[in-house]
This record gives structure tokens, C-alpha cells and sequence, in this order.
């Protein structure tokens, strides 16, 4: 619903469907005429550029990005290529084509891990700590020039962590749904104590809606929903959700140059475009459960000989 409620005149979709995208989440748009979907990767700049001159769009809003920690530490190859390469090609574009906006959407993992009780605001230092946050801080700054010195009409927003149904299970709260209903091990990196503040996508998706219609160009805008909580306070809910003993929980070796703690202040967006969050993490999550509950074979169907590669290289050793 929230898909079509965020739906303009047009939408065009460019994605190369790596291995996390799926045009199966997409489904319920393949009816509406204002909907395209082009195959196609941001780094191909001649692809980007015939795209542009032929839809003329009011506004790019730049999701694409490899966005996995893990994997950007196993190869930081994919997100220097997509996340630097791919964001400068999409603005080299917008430049051309004198785009009117461009929402390039980014990361609280920017700031790094901050002591409590800081909370990064949008000035703040950027320092990241992996090959993944740091290919994102490049790329704001890349985008963020494109505003200095050509007038490019750019906005970076930075979100916190986002579940929901849909997600990839590589992620922390898919992952250990998926884990925990097929009765699997739970492997907590470290001592679990890490913090992170969690947003529901469609809360997140709303916040772009409401940058998309009237934020100030030129400006950073932080996303989050004040749920901060340790890894194993999550893991902990998904087990009661699913009624499955703590048993299944296993600390395992920790990921190198695991950020403790991200905390941002989202003042920002609630004052200036009175964006606040509707879905309280309790309620997500309860709902997120049920979706993995009802939709087994999307979890099945994703889960392919790719990812039980990539399962094996992660967590095979580490599980034991
Ligand atoms: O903060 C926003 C960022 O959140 C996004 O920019 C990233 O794209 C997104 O991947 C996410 O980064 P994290 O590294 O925080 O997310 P991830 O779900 O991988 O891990 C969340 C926490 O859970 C982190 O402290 C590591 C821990 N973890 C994760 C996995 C996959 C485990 O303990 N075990 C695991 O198997």
C-alpha cells in the first residue's frame, strides 16, 4: 500500500537485481501503468544516461547499494564499485541532465560507534569503520560536493537500521527469524552487548516521502526511530515471538572493527518536516514474525546455492 500511496505521475525503477534484489517483492506494481522496471546497473553511465534523457525525471531518489557489512569485510571490491563508482555516475547524470533533486540515501553507519550517551546530529564527524560505511561517507561527500560546486539540488538522509518483511535474510532481524523458525543456530557476534536503533522500512520509506516533498536542498537529514536496543534484546523478542528456546542462541567470533554503538538524533526531520515514526518496534517486529511465519517460501526461495555459499563462508567456521 505504501508502495502506491508514494507512487508520483511515474516511477522508473533501475536495478540490477544482484543477489538480494527480487522482482518477486515488487509483484503488486507490475499492473500499474506508472510503473517501469529497467534491469540495469548505476555504474553504466551510457544505460543512466539514456534513461534520464528519455524519462526526464523530476527527481532521483538513490537507494542502490551493496549494504552489507559482512560481506563488504569478506570483499570490499562490490562497494567501492556500486556505492563510490555507481553514486558518482548517477550524479554525473543528474548534472547533464539538470535533475531538479537528488536524495542520495545513506547511512547512520557513517559516524561510526559513538560512546553513550552521544547521539551523532548531521554535523557531525564522519568515521567509519568498515569497507561498507565507509564506501557510504565517500559517497555522501561525493554527493554533498555535486551541491557545493555544481548546484546540483542534492539531500543525503541517514537511517538506522530498517526491518520489515521483504528483507534478505543477511541482515541481523531476518536473518534470525528465518534461523529460529527452522530451529537453526543464532550466531550473536561477540558479547551481543552492540546497540542499534531500529526503523521500520515503511516509517523509512515515508521519511524520503516526506524529504522528497519538502526538504531543503543541499541539506543532511539523520532517520531514526529512538529504539536503541543490544543485539541480544532483539534476539531475545524474535525467540519469544517464535516460541523457541534461548538454546538456540550461540556467541560466535565477532565481526573485525564491530561499531559497539550507533545513536543518531533525528530532530531534525521531526522539526522541519514534522516526519515522526508510526510503527513502535514491539509492533513491527510482531508483524515482521508473522511475515516470515506466513511467507516460508519466499524465505525458502531466496535462500539459493549463492546463499548458502556465502552462509557457509560467514558462519561455517564460526558455528562450528
Ligand atoms: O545502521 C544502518 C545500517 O544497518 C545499514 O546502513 C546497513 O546497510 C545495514 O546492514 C545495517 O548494518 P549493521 O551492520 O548494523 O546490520 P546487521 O544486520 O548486519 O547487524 C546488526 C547487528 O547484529 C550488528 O551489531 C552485528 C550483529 N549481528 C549480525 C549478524 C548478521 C550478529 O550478531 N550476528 C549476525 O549473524
Amino acid at each position: 500500500m505504501l508502495l502506491r500511496e508514494a507512487l508520483a505521475e511515474r516511477v522508473t525503477n533501475l536495478d540490477k537485481l544482484t543477489y538480494a534484489g527480487n522482482l518477486e517483492n515488487l509483484r503488486e506494481l507490475n499492473s500499474d501503468a506508472r510503473y517501469r522496471f529497467v534491469r540495469g546497473d548505476i555504474c553504466d553511465a551510457a544505460l543512466v544516461d539514456s534513461l534520464l534523457a528519455e524519462e526526464g525525471p523530476d527527481a532521483i531518489v538513490h537507494f542502490a547499494a551493496e549494504s552489507h557489512v559482512d560481506r563488504s569485510i569478506l570483499s570490499a571490491q562490490p562497494v567501492f564499485e556500486t556505492n563510490l563508482r555507481g553514486t558518482f555516475v548517477m550524479l554525473e547524470a543528474a548534472r547533464l541532465h539538470r535533475t531538479a533533486r537528488f536524495i542520495h540515501i545513506s547511512t547512520d553507519e557513517v559516524y561510526g560507534s559513538l560512546a553513550h550517551p552521544n547521539r551523532a546530529e548531521e554535523s557531525f564527524a564522519l568515521r567509519p569503520s568498515s569497507p561498507y560505511s565507509a564506501s557510504k561517507a565517500g559517497s555522501d561527500l561525493l554527493a554533498l560536493s555535486y551541491f557545493t560546486t555544481y548546484g546540483l539540488p542534492v539531500i543525503v538522509t541517514r537511517s538506522s537500521n530498517n526491518y520489515g518483511p521483504f528483507q534478505f535474510p543477511e541482515k541481523l532481524i531476518p536473518m534470525m527469524i528465518a534461523n529460529a523458525l527452522a530451529d537453526q543456530t543464532l550466531p550473536i557476534y561477540g558479547d551481543g552487548l552492540q546497540i542499534r536503533e531500529w526503523l521500520h522500512v515503511d516509517d523509512h520509506c515515508r521519511a524520503v516521502v516526506a524529504i522528497l516533498r519538502g526538504a531543503k536542498v543541499g541539506s543532511i537529514y539523520n532517520i531514526g526511530a529512538d529504539e536503541a536496543m543490544t543485539n541480544l534484546e532483539v534476539v531475545g523478542r524474535i525467540l519469544k515471538l517464535v516460541d523457541k528456546p534461548r538454546s538456540l542462541l550461540k556467541t560466535v567470533t565477532d565481526r573485525p572493527g564491530h561499531d559497539r554503538r550507533y545513536a543518531i538524533s533525528s530532530e531534525k526531520i521531526r522539526a522541519e518536516l514534522g516526519w515522526r515514526p508510526s510503527i513502535r518496534f514491539d509492533e513491527g517486529l510482531s508483524e515482521t514474525v508473522r511475515w516470515y511465519r506466513d511467507n516460508s517460501g519466499w524465505t525458502e526461495r531466496v535462500k539459493t546455492g549463492q546463499y548458502k555459499a556465502y552462509y557457509e563462508q560467514q558462519y561455517g567456521s564460526r558455528i562450528g
